[in-house]
């Protein structure tokens, strides 16, 4: 990745066309780590393009499975089956959580050593969150304190009950994948609903996994089969645009092949209260994910609040949420959105000072913001504190600037989504 990329953004007058967005970051993962532990070839199109789910990929290939590209570009894996390969090195995780925490679960399982490291980002990241649960399971996990680099001993596990105390879908995959390996029922109850492609992805491979009331079990000792699948548009990346078009009247946008999966589109229903004008069409199930085409068209509406369970549905659109509150009618306030502090960035922090380096009135508490509506925003330097979604979030709001604002370390933004600059120049009308 070139060291300090600068990008500018002028001002636009509008959003309008059509876009396919690249494959989702989550289900990527998941299906990437899952094809290991199916016997047999799987094949993925549409995988998704950025740096973190190349580390996937990368660890996959580290754990003894052949990776390839097909005519179409398509992802090709050849799965080992439950037993992976010992790695002749550290698995480099570069700057992706989930690829640490989930793969954590399955290497728990597995008969030898291995360890996990990470860019200074990710080594600053919480880990206990996974060491506990997958140590209490029968590995034996070393960490510096909470933090990667991770030693962990895979041994034969044992399933449980678990309960984690923050609500997060890493955690939950995690545990899922360790309860595949492991021997008797594994059950997780989560604190609010987090997305649900862990269990999504591991039924696409044949396990049989329950949904409880407030909860997910699975019985370990299943066998996978190899998946081929079309991995749906990231919802989380049209985010982007989706919020971009919001704040402009004449806007006209719409999304083609985009994941529609509920616990994923929390944000539909917020622009909506927000006042947009937003449709799904020709929606499909493909492997157990919604899939179809939306339409945006914006409009004025009313303020509003998000916290509790909406918070963790939405947890990485609320960046670019806060990035167009101060264009919203009404405003918006984030509250019990603590999780930010610990992910690529101390995301609240980042929304905060470059909403203020663009002289937006914002109050930050602990654990959210309240912005209110109809500012005008000023052109200015943004620093993208080499997150990428904090580097889309502000150049969304640089389209409504007075001016031209320059987004500092942008390439970032090919953590997830390579092309977005380019992206975002297509559907900019000025
Ligand atoms: C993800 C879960 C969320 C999210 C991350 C991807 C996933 O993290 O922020 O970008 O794919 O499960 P947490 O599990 O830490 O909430």
């Amino acid at each position: 990745m070139p060291l300090d990329k600068s990008v500018v953004i002028r001002p636009a007058r509008n959003i309008l066309g059509s876009l396919r967005v690249p494959g989702d970051k989550s289900i990527s993962h998941r299906y990437a780590m899952l094809a290991a532990l199916a016997g047999g070839r799987s094949r993925f199109e549409n995988y998704a393009p950025g740096a973190d789910c190349a580390s996937t990929l990368g660890c996959v290939r580290d754990l003894g499975c052949h990776i390839a590209r097909d005519e179409k570009g398509a992802v090709i894996i050849g799965g080992l089956g439950p037993c992976l390969q010992p790695p002749q090195a550290a698995l480099d995780c570069g700057n992706s959580g989930s690829t640490m925490r989930m793969f954590s679960g399955i290497l728990a399982a597995q008969p030898f050593v291995s360890e996990l490291i990470g860019d200074q980002s990710l080594s600053r990241r919480p880990m206990r969150r996974i060491i506990d649960p997958l140590t209490q399971m029968g590995a034996v996990i070393h960490a510096c304190e909470d933090h990667a680099p991770l030693r962990i001993q895979g041994a034969k596990l044992h399933g449980m009950d678990y309960r984690p105390p923050v609500a997060s879908a890493q955690v939950k995959t995690a545990v899922l994948f360790a309860g595949l390996l492991a021997e008797g029922t594994t059950t997780v109850e989560e604190p609010a609903r987090t997305r649900d492609h862990g269990e999504l992805a591991l039924r696409a491979f044949g396990a049989e996994v329950e949904r409880t009331r407030t909860g997910v079990r699975i019985d370990g000792g299943q066998t996978l089969r190899p998946l081929e699948a079309y991995i749906p548009g990231d919802i989380s990346s049209a985010a982007f645009f989706l919020c971009a078009a919001s704040i402009f009247p004449e806007s006209n946008l719409v999304i083609d092949g985009v994941l529609l999966n509920p616990t994923r589109s929390a944000l539909l229903d917020v622009l909506t209260a927000m006042g947009s004008r937003i449709s799904m069409v020709r929606v499909e199930e493909s492997h157990g994910e919604l899939v179809g085409t939306l339409t945006l068209a914006p409009g004025q509406g009313r303020h509003v609040v998000i916290e509790g369970a909406l918070t963790a549905l939405l947890i990485d659109e609320l960046p670019v949420l806060a990035a167009i509150a101060p264009f919203t009618a009404a405003g918006v306030e984030v509250r019990d959105a603590g999780e930010l502090r610990v992910k690529e960035s101390d995301r609240l922090s980042a929304v905060t000072r470059n909403l203020q380096a663009m002289g937006a009135a914002v109050e930050q508490s602990d654990d959210g913001w309240r912005i209110p509506g109809r500012q005008q925003l000023h052109a200015g330097e943004i620093e993208s504190y080499h997150d990428h979604r904090i580097a889309m979030a502000f150049a969304v709001a640089a389209l409504r600037a007075d001016g031209e604002t320059l987004i500092r370390n942008a390439e970032c933004v090919a953590i997830s989504y390579p092309g977005f600059f380019d992206d975002l120049e297509k559907l900019v009308e000025r």
